[in-house]
């Protein structure tokens, strides 16, 4: 149905978690995921090697320097998925490029500090590039605040700091001792914590993304 891409040009910034974690969501609602790990780091397996649930089944490597080979992977997999999300390495990487080149829409994490904001532009125009490449308004592009610490100044002027990028803001990811307990175990926070502000903040912004990529 979807192909959704996270990319980022900071390291550490939450595009495995968010990635991840938008899975469990989607696989909460009832809908089929597979997530392409296009990550040399492999972050995304090593998270669900840790544990028995949903990732296990449903985290699948795209080995690094096999790039050609990602678009094609995607395509097929949205044949036998409802959802595919793609979790790409940090920089300006060509696996972040090849995912946007076949992605419905890329998520952009970015964090509260000025130089998060900075290191936006470049994602940002490797994602506008594919869109010109593929003439098309694909992919879509949306920023999602991420590792946000809620009770700062800094945290709640962020998604309003973000808007002056130009492009339009998703429902914020707070930083939350939760998100990181699931990881040691191996699951997503919709299994860890059902009833935790965190998942809250998860099924918020995936009933956003569901929004948008069935228009
Ligand atoms: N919302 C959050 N709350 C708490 N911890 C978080 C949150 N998001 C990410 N983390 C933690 O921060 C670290 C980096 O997150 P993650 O691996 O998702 O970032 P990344 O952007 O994928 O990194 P890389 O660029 O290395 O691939 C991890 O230890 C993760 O558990
Ligand atoms: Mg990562």
């Amino acid at each position: 149905m979807a192909i959704i891409a996270v990319a980022g040009r900071k390291g550490g910034i939450g595009k495995s978690t968010i990635a991840g974690n938008l899975a469990g969501e989607f696989a909460a609602m009832g809908h089929s995921v597979l997530l392409l790990d296009a990550d040399p780091q492999h972050s995304l397996a090593d998270w669900a090697d840790l544990g028995e649930g949903l990732l296990s089944r449903c985290v699948e490597k795209v080995k690094s320097g096999s790039v050609e080979t990602l678009r094609a992977r995607a395509r097929t997999a949205e044949q036998a998925a409802d959802f595919v999300l793609i979790d790409t390495p940090p920089g300006i990487s060509e696996a972040a490029y090849q995912a946007a080149l076949v992605a419905d829409l890329v998520l952009l994490p970015c964090g509260p500090s000025p130089l998060d904001l900075l290191a936006l532009k470049g994602v940002l125009n490797l994602a506008l590039k594919a869109r010109a490449e593929r003439r098309s308004k694909r992919p879509r592009i949306r920023l999602v605040p991420s590792r946000v610490l809620m009770h700062t100044n800094l945290g709640r002027s962020l998604s309003s700091s973000l808007e002056e990028v130009g492009k339009k803001v998703l429902p914020p990811i707070g930083q939350r001792v939760v998100v990181a307990e699931a990881v040691a175990r191996g699951l997503t926070v919709a299994e860890y914590a059902p009833n935790s502000l965190s998942r809250e903040e998860f099924q918020k912004l995936a009933k956003a993304v569901q929004k948008l990529v069935a228009r």
